[in-house]
């Protein structure tokens, strides 16, 4: 059974911990998973937000919550565990010492998640300990972004190393939480039929696509300083691939599957000078429509002129035995036509063809695994249209559709990821020098990107994005599957 802890949000009342922090606390309370005893502190700036701390949270909460989760006597239980704790983050004064003693009288098992802005990560950690609040079993969760380039992230790495050993230090990517990326590795390791065709000889390429119909939503200042690369490749896609790409761990654990990660990480063909122009396309999306909405472009939303892209779409090697000479697409862009997550794995066309070439639509396999919005996994086949006399090939679906299966299923990451860290279970966390090798990668593309010359290029909001991310595909001889635009069971 599950030791009770304390958890301390420091920036309690910030927007990550009102809409994804406090409701997923709800969620893992409301379904038995948060053991008897535990406290939940959220640190906040004024006195006033301290003195009506569960004020705030519950009409936070409840505007997040989908109706039928919400349980007005479940969540008064609920706000027992919860405090509102006024601190300045950065000021070391009797606040802390406060909060340190108020801990003492409680759990052993202490987390310290820093949803705060990174600059203020290491300071926080830094009066955490010098308050004395760091018991034997403490953890530290940070946010990303961690770090603006290798470089920094490096820094802050090192400040928050001085206080914590790495194994207490959660590094968070909540893409790694979503149930349905944990999926990806119960697919992979435990059906024989993929894990046999899962390299050069019998894929031609892969596609990793994260679109979202959102734009700014309220971040504007933090997005124009990151862009997506920053915000989404370095972190969400780049797990993905590993993912994808990594030889099976050994076993189902933090170490054997960050090992196997970082060797993924450590083949990615660096893209350095002319290569960046060649293999990646960024854009910023300008007004249109999306889903039946007229929506205005990046500059407008932001107020001021910008060279921060909006997409981002990379054509990646990994230079190893398994995937020579295949092809990783990567993209992700806001304002997009449709939100979905989707890997797709293209076979290569069979070796020997023994039908004529009048029959028609004989396509490569294709598995199509889709995260978000619902969960499926597709695989593309060619069969005889059994209405026809003569031979008629054409492409049907074999199809699994978890989301339909698990009805009642809602996936929160945040909640796993939560408890993972308070069961002090670092497997769906990030470690050091993951963090330092994506960003080893990214690097010389921003640098590329930093050239004057290198304008983001423009995209109608709701399309897929600029031109210039079909012609990457174009020049191999491919194209993107967009969502939607895939076989269905029905065509
Ligand atoms: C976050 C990014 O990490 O992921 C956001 O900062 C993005 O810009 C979000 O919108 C997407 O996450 P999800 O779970 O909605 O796909």
């Amino acid at each position: 059974m599950q030791k009770p802890f304390d958890f301390v949000i420091f920036g309690g009342a910030g927007d990550l911990a009102l809409r994804k922090l406090i409701p997923a606390w709800y969620r893992a309370y409301r379904e038995g998973q948060m053991p008897k005893g535990s406290r939940i502190f959220g640190t906040v700036r004024k006195t006033e937000q301290a003195e009506n701390y569960l004020e705030i949270v519950r009409e936070a909460a409840y505007g997040y919550l989908r109706d039928d989760e919400i349980d007005n006597a479940t969540w008064k239980e609920f706000e027992a565990c919860l405090h509102g704790v006024f601190i300045n983050i950065t000021e070391l004064d009797d606040h802390w010492a406060a909060l340190a003693k108020t801990l003492d009288e409680g759990n052993e098992e202490r987390i310290f998640y820093m949803a705060t802005p990174p600059a203020v990560f290491s300071q926080c950690c830094k009066n955490i300990h010098d308050s004395g609040m760091i018991s034997p079993s403490s953890r530290v969760v940070v946010e990303k972004p961690l770090g603006y380039d290798a470089k920094s992230a490096e820094a802050i790495n090192a400040e928050i190393a001085q206080y914590f050993e790495e194994n207490a230090i959660f590094r968070i990517d909540h893409y790694l939480g979503k149930e349905t990326v944990q999926n990806l590795l119960a697919l992979r390791f435990t059906n024989c039929i993929f894990e046999h065709l899962w390299d050069s000889k019998s894929i031609d390429h892969v596609e990793i696509s994260i679109s979202e119909t959102v734009g700014l939503e309220g971040r504007a200042s933090f997005y124009d300083d990151a862009g997506a690369l920053r915000d989404m490749v370095q972190n969400h896609l780049m797990q993905l691939l590993c993912l994808v790409a990594m030889e099976p761990p050994s076993k189902l654990n933090a170490d054997s599957i960050r090992t196997e990660k970082l060797k993924v990480l450590d083949a990615l063909r660096p893209l350095v000078g002319d290569d960046v122009a060649r293999n990646t396309v960024r854009g910023q999306y300008v007004a249109g429509e999306v889903g039946g909405k007229q929506v205005p472009g990046y500059l407008d939303e932001l107020g001021k002129d910008s060279n921060t892209e909006t997409f981002v779409a990379i054509r990646a090697h990994i230079d190893n035995w398994r995937w020579s000479n295949v092809p990783f697409y990567l993209r992700t862009g806001k304002r997009l036509k449709q939100r979905c997550a989707e890997i797709i794995i293209q076979y290569k066309t069979v070796t020997h063809h023994i039908y004529p070439e009048s029959a028609g639509n004989m396509i490569p396999n294709r598995l199509v695994i889709q995260l978000q919005p619902d969960e499926r996994v597709q695989m593309i086949v060619t069969s005889n249209n059994l209405e026809k006399h003569e031979a008629e090939l054409v492409p049907s679906v074999l199809s699994l559709n978890l989301t339909d299966k698990y009805e009642k299923f809602y996936s929160d990451a945040y909640k796993r990821l939560m408890l993972d860290s308070a069961a002090n279970n670092p497997a769906l966390f990030i470690h050091r020098n993951e963090v330092d090798a994506a960003w080893q990668w990214i690097d010389p593309i921003i640098e590329a990107w930093q050239r004057p010359e290198n304008k983001p290029q423009p995209y109608p909001a709701g399309s897929w994005g600029p031109k210039a991310s079909e012609d990457l595909l174009k020049c191999d001889g491919r194209n993107w599957f967009n969502v939607g635009e895939n076989i269905t069971e029905e065509s």
